[in-house]
């Protein structure tokens, strides 16, 4: 074969590219997207409750400056409008603080690569979104986990003690409010603490608040964004309050963190999507958002009420959840013995039910409770959700029952 100079010895593309690793659990996502499947698998927002007249007509107005579909940079009214709504959380910034970003997801990849060089320590939650997993995997960093229970929230004990015993982290990051995926909200006094750990041991605190805005006990606890601007790195993002297809969301973080953070996303993806933002910004400007806001809690604060319902008239008593405050999920606690992956096929195949086993919330390799499964509330109206909660509690007796175990698995 003819090489050019330079080009002789290349290497095959299967061997240039990294490897990611195998994962079981990934594989079982397209059956748990399947239409048929009745799934509490994924933290989708209800699809009927988007308002997708309002979103039209500022689409439609955003459309009628050709510029719309331009290359450029970050709206400044967006900021605008973000600084108003993180003043109704309780949180005082200014726009030079607020970067805009493609969503919340994008926002922990640039903050995880802003923050963590290559191998460095970072201190994370046993159970934890897995997105932030997907983050770090390229950065192969040390990981110190703590423990984080569905009652009390991160355990503030063990990440002060992993800090006095010389825990170097890069940063520690949590989910405050609606944890993904326990559910739980940190209390006032434990985010005071939090913070005090941060100043006293120079951790930087990434808060992931995709869920905040989504309380229902009364008015949700201001974030720990509130309590100090120069630790903590915010994360914000309209995929649970607006529409997760436009892809906006935001990071608060010291200003002098912007020019850092515009290099790192310039080679991801250049900018954020000039019409997103624009269709964002037109929304925001029609003044519909609080309307909508306060119709999604009502209506989320029923379904979870719903849930919980269900749950109490079709779970077996062996299994343990709390009712969450804020955010999109439940979290179950089924027996030791009970593998979720398992139970998870079987309640694909038995009775096109889903839900999320909680080993995907584990960070890869590490030792974590099978037996837990997140449920999320928000997807489906209250009879769909009764049909399934009772579906699945049929699928977990079966699933128990040792006489029709072995029969019934699905492998
Ligand atoms: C805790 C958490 N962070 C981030 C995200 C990603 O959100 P976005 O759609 O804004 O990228 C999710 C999505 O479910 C999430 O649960």
């Amino acid at each position: 074969m003819a090489t050019s100079p330079g080009f002789g010895r290349l290497v095959p593309p299967e061997r240039q590219t990294k490897t990611v690793p195998p994962s079981g659990l990934r594989e079982l996502l397209p059956q748990v997207l399947r239409p048929e499947i009745l799934s509490f698998a994924l933290g989708l927002p209800a699809t009927e409750l988007f308002p997708l007249a309002e979103c039209r007509d500022a689409a439609v107005r955003a459309l009628a400056d050709p510029k719309t579909l331009q290359y450029n940079v970050p709206s400044a009214a967006l900021k605008r409008h973000i600084q108003t709504l993180m003043a109704s959380r309780g949180v005082a910034c200014s726009t030079e603080q607020i970067f805009l970003t493609a969503g919340a997801q994008q926002a922990i990849h640039l903050l995880v690569h802003l923050l963590l060089s290559y191998g460095r320590q970072v201190l994370v939650e046993e159970l934890t979104y897995e997105g932030l997993h997907l983050a770090l995997q390229s950065l192969e960093p040390e990981i110190l986990t703590v423990p984080t229970t569905p009652t009390d929230g991160i355990d503030l004990d063990a990440v002060e003690e992993r800090l006095r015993g010389g825990a170097r982290s890069a940063f520690l990051y949590t989910v405050p409010d609606g944890h993904n995926p326990l559910g739980v909200s940190l209390r006032p006094e434990d985010r005071i603490r939090l913070v005090e750990l941060a100043r006293r041991f120079h951790l930087p605190v990434i808060e992931d608040d995709v869920y905040g805005f989504l309380g229902y006990d009364g008015a949700a606890c201001p974030p720990l964004c509130a309590l100090d601007q120069e630790w903590v790195y915010y994360i914000g993002s309209f995929s649970k309050i607006f529409a997760p297809s436009l892809r906006v969301g935001w990071i608060v973080a010291p200003a002098s963190c912007s020019t850092a953070l515009s290099h790192l996303k310039h080679a991801g993806d250049l900018d954020i999507s000039t019409f997103s933002q624009l269709t964002a910004l037109s929304y925001l400007d029609s003044g519909h958002l609080a309307g909508h806001l306060a119709s999604l809690r009502t209506e989320y604060d029923r379904r979870r009420r719903a849930m919980l319902v269900a749950l109490e008239a079709h779970f077996p008593p062996v299994a343990r959840w709390h009712a969450p405050s804020c955010g999109m999920f439940i979290w179950v606690e089924l027996p030791p013995e009970i593998d979720t992956c398992e139970l998870l096929r079987f309640a694909i195949h038995s009775e096109q039910v889903a839900f999320m086993p909680g080993p995907i919330f584990a960070i890869p390799g590490q030792a974590c409770s099978r037996n837990g499964i997140r449920l999320n509330f928000t997807h489906w109206p209250p009879d769909r959700m009764e049909e399934g909660i009772a579906r699945l509690a049929d699928c977990l007796r079966r699933f128990c029952d040792p006489a029709l175990n072995q029969k019934l698995r699905v492998h």
